[in-house]
């Protein structure tokens, strides 16, 4: 099949070096495994195999899902299956039967839980994404009962609330900000404790760009303003503006936010437009309060007016602002993109302070610098 590589260096991450998630599909069948993985091959890094057994022999690096086509179920396969979930690189992959609309056969394979899901052939990329991205969540929330409390409670409560604000925002329903400050409120309090390590290691594991990007520019920026000394009010302002600011992207097409190439100037002007819909909404729709308004609107402007949407400069962008700014782009920079792998986060800083050095603010960057674990930076 063109373009379907089987071969991968030993020890590959579950992201590709390009920054793509590794999935694996399975069928005798080449037209079936085509039929699968040619809707995905765009966004996702795919190995396929005839059957079960070459998929744990050929596979290096842990993929997030494998993806069965109908033919890989005989009776022979729950044995393989099975193995298969024991094998160390598989153990934490989403299984998937991707079979055709009228088939029985999902009834039996999922009634004894040896697989976590089906979807109907043919499927649409964006679609497979939505089923991929609901398991993930459903059995990382399992595994986030081992936790301490304030990091557990974090991740539990602002994930709900983030999969209802894209529910809110979509329907133009409003939003109650209390329910993003009990979101937040754990968040603050794991910083306070010097939990916050936990956070970031359980959103390594999840698929949401969003809003794993959301919650960790929510917890840096509590982070930075508890370092430098900033009250319970501003903290709470700067979580809940964290968690908030790339709300506007949920509304994005999959294909774009996804995209592994360039974006094409129609397309830009998309994402640039996430800046103006959140800020919209929750003008609107929100009693949030005016620092979480700047953050939302701010963000991407820069000191030397090169940001957007309004080409602020300096003098006209205040701390809020310039802080969010910062903690954006690090936290960008240090997570995997389709298009890129993710940088150090010493590379992440020589950047703000090098190339971005007109851009953000290089007293409050060496402030954020020190708010770091030292393993960081
Ligand atoms: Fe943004
Ligand atoms: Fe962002």
């Amino acid at each position: 099949m063109r373009g379907i590589s089987k071969i991968s260096p030993a020890g590959a991450p579950a992201r590709a070096p390009e920054g793509k998630v590794t999935l694996v599909v399975i069928d005798p069948r080449a037209s079936v495994r085509e039929q699968i993985a040619v809707p995905l091959w765009p966004y996702y890094r795919i190995l396929d195999f005839a059957n079960i057994e070459a998929a744990a022999a050929g596979t290096s690096g842990a993929p997030s899902a494998v993806l069965l086509g109908e033919n890989a179920f005989d009776k022979t396969s729950a044995a393989a299956l099975a193995a298969l979930r024991q094998a160390p690189l598989f153990g934490g992959a989403t299984i998937i039967a991707c079979l055709p609309a009228q088939s029985r056969l999902v009834t039996e394979w999922v009634s004894t839980a040896a697989v976590d899901g089906r979807i109907d052939l043919p499927f649409r990329c964006g679609d497979m994404a939505i089923l991929l991205s609901r398991l993930n969540k459903a059995s990382l929330r399992k595994e986030w009962a081992k936790l301490p409390s304030t990091p557990r409670q974090a991740l539990r409560r602002t994930l709900d609330a983030y999969d209802n604000l894209a529910e809110l925002i979509s329907k133009n329903a409003p939003l109650d900000y209390r329910t993003i400050t009990d979101a937040c409120a754990p968040v603050l309090s794991a910083v306070r404790r010097a939990d916050h390590s936990y956070i970031f290691d359980a959103l390594t594991r999840l698929d949401d760009l969003i809003y794993v990007h959301s919650l960790r520019v929510s917890t840096l920026l509590a982070m930075f303003g508890f370092k430098i000394g900033l009250n319970d009010e501003e903290l709470m302002t700067l979580a809940c503006g964290g968690l908030l600011l790339d709300l506007g992207k949920t509304m994005l097409p999959f294909e774009v936010l996804h995209k592994p190439g360039s974006l094409t100037a129609a397309e830009w002007e998309l994402v640039r437009d996430h800046v103006d819909m959140a800020r919209r909404y929750v003008e609107r729709q929100s009693s949030a309060p005016r620092g979480i308004q700047v953050v939302i609107a701010e963000h991407h402007e820069r000191l030397d007016g090169s940001g957007y949407p309004g080409r602020m400069s300096g003098d006209r962008l205040n701390d809020l602002a310039r802080m969010a700014a910062i903690v954006d782009v690090f936290a960008a920079l240090t997570e995997a993109r389709p298009y890129r792998p993710a940088f150090s986060s010493g590379d992440a800083l020589d950047i703000l302070s090098g190339t971005m050095k007109e851009q953000v603010d290089q007293g409050l960057l060496s402030s954020f610098r020190q708010t770091l674990p030292n393993t960081w930076a």
